[in-house]
């Protein structure tokens, strides 16, 4: 019925509610960044600070007009920090709603301003300052991270845990080992930080529209007074890149599994099942209907975090992927990501160092969840290779027979009485206690990178000179 007397008036209200004044509207509402890009006013500002002295130096505008327009920008710089300054929508986004202020602030001075500058090189500039402060505090943050699993480390180098494969009890190993296992992964995370930083560290501005300009700029200046280490080599690449920015999310994908995998080991090892570990009050939370309950949320919301994260990476990967060179509007689409996912992994990295610093660690149930599943059963088999001399396969075979009768019997290795382990194998001797216990396992371990309490201490001397 509606679909045959559809007029002009009907249909323009079916673009509904806000957009109902029609296309002016629509195109406020898809434009405008300037919801999400205001966080970059003082990368801006410190970019036309740059911009205008540089400018000023070479003689393009007049010392007169650079001094106004400084002024002038650290006036609006203090208006945002204050809270007093108005940003409008119709001015769309950050660089325009900073010079139109500029305008109203110093008079005909701001026009001079974006001479020999375009809004491409500008975004790409403070969008990369952006992404540089954001990967010295994420490079921080992770050293933070990483101390905090040191001090686990050296406290619990001797404290014995089971290890897994398959979530099944595997060999022993202690929980300082299991802490420097994250410390290398947290460590090459930091390391793809450096590496990020190293790669962004060139400056855009000056990059103009896509071209480059004819006036005598000087970008080696800029980049010098932004802090960048050289100013980029290509004007076309200077505005159609955002790798820095695709970078800095992979970083925060690739930092954001491990967290994850690490949230994920604290929601088990905190079950009463496990009971390896206890949160702190301050990073869980108890039921509303079950008073024994004590949830693992911070924990699970890092877990999640991390789903974010990814769905960031592959949204700008996805943004990018069909634009010709150089700048498209696309490319506006690429702060919100970022913003979004930098928040979720700082904030994910604070909790997991608060979480690693809280927990109270149940030596007790961990060294007999150790001992529990046969978990000792290789180093029965070594003793056997060494001992008496069999051959790994055969010593397999032998200790195979061995967990299969401690399993019809209901008792671990250790409690097997000898006479049993010699009709299994006539050269199995007393001795052979000695490697069933999990302390004489893991301190057997001292190959280099092994479990050994000895081994673990030269992990954490070799981190603790790097952190
Ligand atoms: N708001 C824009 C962005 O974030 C700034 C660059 C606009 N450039 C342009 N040619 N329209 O990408």
């Amino acid at each position: 019925m509606a679909d045959d007397n559809t007029d002009t008036k009907s249909s323009n209200q079916m673009w509904g509610g806000r957009f109902a004044s029609g296309p002016d509207a629509i195109m406020e509402e898809i434009n405008a960044s300037i919801g999400f890009d205001k966080k970059l006013f003082a990368q801006d500002i410190r970019g036309s600070i740059a911009h205008a002295t540089m400018l000023a130096h070479q003689g393009i505008i007049s010392a007169d007009d650079k001094d106004k327009i400084v002024h002038g920008l650290n006036t609006i710089l203090s208006e945002i920090e204050s809270g007093n300054f108005e940003f409008s929508r119709q001015l769309e986004d950050i660089h325009m709603n900073v010079e139109a202020r500029l305008a109203t602030l110093i008079g005909p001075a701001a026009g001079r301003l974006h001479t020999a500058r375009s809004r491409n090189d500008q975004v790409a500039l403070d969008f990369r300052l952006w992404v540089k402060e954001e990967l010295e505090k994420t490079e921080q943050m992770l050293t933070g991270l990483i101390a905090a699993f040191l001090d686990r480390a050296e406290e619990h180098a001797e404290s014995v845990m089971p290890g897994f494969t398959h979530l099944q009890t595997a060999q022993p190993v202690t929980f300082g080992h299991h802490c420097m296992a994250y410390v290398e992964m947290f460590g090459r995370d930091r390391a793809r930080v450096r590496h990020a930083i190293e790669h962004l560290d060139e400056s855009p501005i000056g990059a103009a529209a896509l071209a480059g300009t004819g006036y005598p700029i000087d970008r080696h200046m800029t980049a010098k007074a932004l802090g960048f280490r050289e100013p980029t080599r290509n004007s076309i690449d200077t505005v159609s890149d955002r790798d820095f920015a695709i970078e800095f999310l992979s970083i925060a994908a690739i930092a954001g599994m491990h967290l994850s995998r690490l949230a994920e080991e604290i929601v088990i090892w905190s079950t009463p099942q496990f009971g390896f570990v206890r949160l702190s009050d301050a990073f869980s939370t108890g039921s509303s209907i079950m008073p024994q309950k004590k949830n693992p949320d911070a924990a699970e919301l890092v877990r999640a975090k991390t789903g974010r994260i990814n769905g960031s990476l592959v949204a700008l990967l996805t943004i990018m992927k069909g634009l010709p060179l150089a700048y498209s509007k696309d490319m506006q689409e690429d702060k919100e990501q970022v913003f979004d996912a930098a928040e979720s992994l700082e904030l994910a990295i604070a909790a997991m160092t608060g979480m690693m610093r809280d927990m109270t660690v149940n030596t007790a149930r961990m060294k007999a969840a150790a001992g529990s599943g046969y978990s000792t059963a290789t180093d029965l088999a070594d003793w056997l290779v060494r001992e008496a001399g069999l051959p790994f396969r055969d010593a397999h075979h032998v200790t195979g027979r061995a967990v299969a009768l401690a399993e019809s019997k209901g008792c671990d290795l250790a409690e097997l009485p000898l006479s049993d382990l010699q009709a299994i194998h006539p050269d199995i001797t007393d001795k052979v206690y000695d490697v069933l216990t999990v302390e004489a396992s893991v301190a057997s371990r001292k190959s280099f990178g092994g479990t050994a309490p000895s081994e673990v201490r030269r992990q954490i001397a070799f981190w603790r000179a790097r952190n």
